[in-house]
């Protein structure tokens, strides 16, 4: 196992280009099962869970294989329908071939995921939503079989909150259905339209993107698809965020800044410039002139479904604030275990209190944090241990960085050439808390 130890203090500048979006290659790399034949995806980012996708979709019978960030996916003869405790307890997002595997087999046995560090993840509106469908579920050995009797007919499916793979497991099991689906109350999450995007594609007739109601008139069948994954709008947030914090010039290329209205309006509060391109951001921390860097306002956040704040830049946006001129209250509103980070960022001196579902933060001058040994928990509260070690003075090591590299591809690489004193080294002792 690596850790990453990171020289703080110094400001990044330069220019980054942003990889495909885990959370949209996931589910669109899942939906190639839906149609028989050669799909080619392009932009899919090499990370641990993209190489665990392509494990799952093999087990099931397809064939993938990567040049670069091309990924082609032959599902014209799958040989099974389970996907196996083992690779799911590694990726929870492997639910999301239940939805095209009952819309093209009629039946699915997927292990039930558990929780993780950031809470319970509960996927019981996928399950009540297939219901709506006409299939029968069933929990047994840790395992959901889904299968139906006769056929898929389309439903009414409302989902109580807006669940972003709920969304997505919806539409692949509905786009082959007798009749239309109507899903309400749906995720909005920009993720979500390029799956869409790319099932019409295939064939479907799935309309509402980017709205809350989506409406799937099934067709009789769908063909294999060449399209593109959309840039990784979490991780440019994440280096945007990296650049507020470290002070200094960075642009990111190859985004699309409307995926990221609220963290542009929420960075700007904080006083640091941001310019927008058709397809690139640029943060630039105002110069204080003399007596260093200006300070950072402090600004209050709450974690929404898109459009609002998202749950996935909470923890890089708290690194942020622990160096702001005042104090911040940010509320996790979407999962309820959200601030393992907390620990960890109070370890390098950043004062936090956490109240229920909020944590209140009280900036402190950068001279008054300092580096220190600290352990990732989850994959964004390791971005943000990242944020706040470039942005303090002194030597900070991370270790289990193996949550990073779920993530973000070429993390370091890419911190590296902004010129973050930044690398990775074998960890010694595998021990640490339990
Ligand atoms: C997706 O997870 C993302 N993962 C998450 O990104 C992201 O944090 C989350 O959406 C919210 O934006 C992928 O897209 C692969 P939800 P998902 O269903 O779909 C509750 C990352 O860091 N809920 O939108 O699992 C749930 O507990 C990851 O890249 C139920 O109660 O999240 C949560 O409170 C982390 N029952 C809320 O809804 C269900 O059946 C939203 O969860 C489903 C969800």
């Amino acid at each position: 196992m690596d850790k990453i130890v990171i020289e703080g203090g110094r400001p990044l500048a330069g220019t980054v280009r942003a990889s495909g979006a885990k959370n949209a290659a996931l589910p669109l790399m899942a939906a190639t099962l839906v149609a028989p034949g050669s799909h080619v995806l392009h932009n899919v980012p090499d990370l641990r869970d993209t190489r665990t996708m392509l494990r799952l979709l093999e087990t099931l019978g397809a064939s993938c294989e990567r040049q670069g960030t091309i990924v082609r996916i032959d599902t014209t003869s799958l040989t099974g329908a389970e996907a196996p405790y083992e690779l799911v307890k590694t990726m929870r997002a492997s639910v999301l071939v239940l939805g095209p595997l009952i819309a093209r087999t009629g039946y699915a046995r997927v292990s039930l995921p558990g929780g993780c560090a950031i809470g319970a993840r509960p996927i019981d509106y996928h399950l009540r939503g297939f219901e709506q469908l006409g299939v029968i579920t069933t929990l047994a050995e840790g395992y959901v079989e889904a299968s139906v009797d006769t056929v898929l007919k389309g439903n009414v499916v409302y989902f109580d909150t807006p669940s972003v793979t709920g969304t997505e497991n919806l539409i692949t099991a509905s786009v082959l259905c007798r009749g239309t689906t109507v899903i309400k109350n749906a995720a909005r999450e920009p993720e979500v339209g390029n799956l869409i995007d790319m099932l019409n594609a295939m064939g479907a007739d799935i309309e509402g993107r980017d709205s809350d109601r989506l409406t799937v008139r099934g067709v009789e069948r769908l063909r294999p698809v060449e399209t593109e994954i959309i840039p990784d709008r979490i991780e440019v947030g994440t280096f945007l965020i990296a650049a507020a914090a470290t002070g200094g010039e960075v642009t990111v290329a190859g985004c699309v800044p409307g995926h990221l209205p609220a963290l542009i309006e929420k960075l700007r509060s904080t006083g640091v410039d941001i310019g927008e391109t058709g397809d690139s951001l640029t943060v630039r921390r105002k110069d204080a002139g003399a007596g260093g860097r200006p300070a950072l306002k402090s600004v209050d956040i709450r974690t929404m479904p898109y459009p609002g704040f998202p749950t996935d830049l909470q923890a890089q946006f708290m690194a942020l604030m622990t160096q702001a001129d005042g104090v911040s209250v940010i509320h996790e509103t979407i999962f309820e275990n959200r601030f393992m980070h907390v620990a960890e960022l109070r370890r390098l001196g950043a004062e936090i209190k956490v109240d229920g579902s909020a944590a209140i933060v009280t900036g402190r001058r950068r001279e008054e944090l300092c580096g220190a040994p600290v352990m990732a928990t989850d994959l964004r509260a390791s971005a943000s241990l990242v944020i706040a070690g470039l942005s303090v003075p002194g030597t900070t090591e991370i270790s289990r960085v193996y949550h990073l590299e779920r993530g973000y591809e070429n993390m370091v690489d890419k911190l590296r050439e902004l010129g973050a004193a930044i690398r990775t080294e074998r960890e010694e002792n595998q021990a640490g808390a339990t």
